[in-house]
């Protein structure tokens, strides 16, 4: 049949759309029988490039890939779209305040959010890549009203992926072996990779790990300035492995996760967990009939309550500093 998906994804002449572009062609992002069509969002000086992106996504021969499209007006990128990658957005540039980088996104990912708002497909997902993963992903959400807020999400499987292997490293098993890592929070260096509930080969992985002072010391550090040391030794920040990290979101989303395991996505809360509702922040997800579930019932210590509790509060002050600027 000539049924495919709409897949529009932003940014996509960066460093993250390259790798992700030829992903999602060879079937990586929705399933080995599912066609898709590409719609690329770039600024107008980044289109020649995107176009180029798409020449080569020509030449892939991709059996999968039903066309590619290059567009720089949200309203026509994100017409009928079934998916959304909203990955471009405003860098940190040298001397921005906080503020200033908040407002720079908010002129990205409002007028986005209206766009899907206006014309997305009745089953839109929505990942945010582009930073601040989280807020971008909520202002996006307040302006659009008419789709559920629960389709819009914001990436954190990274620090997922990467919590899983540093965890796989030390104890000196494949990463198959680890089960139920959990990321709490905000995609920032406050978020809070929880190894508690983890498995290894089924068994408890703190108690595994035995090694408290390797967990607060090491490991959660490690795991949240993992991007700074990518940076530092690759001379540019994560790419591959991000687009792979939003590879996995939105396949285990649509396709489900695992039974007997779970993930990590930042998702509107519904108070879970006494993380304000509202506010879009990472939990311990399910996906289940295509929607996502956080895990309910998990028992949070005290040391882990003061690092969700940090983190979550950070996200707060976002959600204020976007109000007060008249984003939200
Ligand atoms: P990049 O700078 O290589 O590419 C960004 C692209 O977005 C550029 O081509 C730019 O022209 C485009 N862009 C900017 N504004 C746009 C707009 N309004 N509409 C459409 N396109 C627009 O950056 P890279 O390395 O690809 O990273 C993209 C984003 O992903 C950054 O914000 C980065 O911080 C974030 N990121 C998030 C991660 C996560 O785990 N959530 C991990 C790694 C990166």
């Amino acid at each position: 049949s000539d049924s495919s998906v709409n897949v529009t994804v932003t940014g996509a002449a960066g460093q993250i759309g390259y790798a992700l572009l030829f992903r999602i062609a060879s079937g990586q992002l929705l399933g080995a029988n599912t066609r898709v069509k590409l719609r690329l969002l770039e600024i107008p000086q980044a289109v020649r490039a995107a176009e180029g992106t798409a020449l080569e996504l020509e030449d892939g021969a991709f059996p999968l890939l039903a066309g590619v499209d290059v567009f720089d007006d949200p309203k026509t990128a994100f017409s009928g779209a079934n998916v959304a990658l909203l990955v471009g957005a405003r860098p940190r540039t040298k001397g921005m305040e906080r503020g200033d980088l908040l407002e720079a996104n908010g002129g990205i990912f409002k007028p986005q959010g209206e766009a899907i708002n206006a014309g997305a497909a009745e089953d839109i997902r929505v990942l945010v890549v582009g930073n601040p993963a989280n807020t971008n992903a909520l202002i996006a959400q307040r302006h659009a009203p008419d789709v559920p807020a629960e389709r819009f999400t914001a990436m954190t499987r990274l620090d997922h992926n990467r919590a899983v292997a540093q965890l796989a490293r030390r104890l000196g098993v494949p990463v198959a072996e680890i089960s139920k890592m959990t990321i709490w929070g905000n995609h920032s260096a406050s978020q809070y990779p929880d190894v508690f509930h983890a498995e290894v080969s089924g068994k408890n992985a703190a108690e595994a790990v035995n090694d408290q002072q390797w967990l607060a010391d090491e490991f959660i550090p490690r795991v949240a300035k993992r991007g700074a040391e990518i940076i530092e030794v690759r001379g540019a920040s994560s790419a591959a492995s991000a687009a792979s990290a939003a590879i996995d979101h939105v396949y285990d989303w649509v396709n489900g996760t695992p039974e007997g395991d779970w993930t990590s996505a930042a998702i509107v809360s519904d108070g879970s967990y006494g993380v304000p509702a509202g506010l879009i922040s990472s939990f311990p997800v399910v996906s289940r009939g295509g929607r996502w579930e956080i895990v309910q019932g998990l028992e949070i210590d005290e040391f882990s309550r003061a690092r969700i509790d940090a983190s979550v509060a950070e996200l707060e002050e976002e959600r204020a500093a976007v109000e007060r600027l008249g984003l939200i």
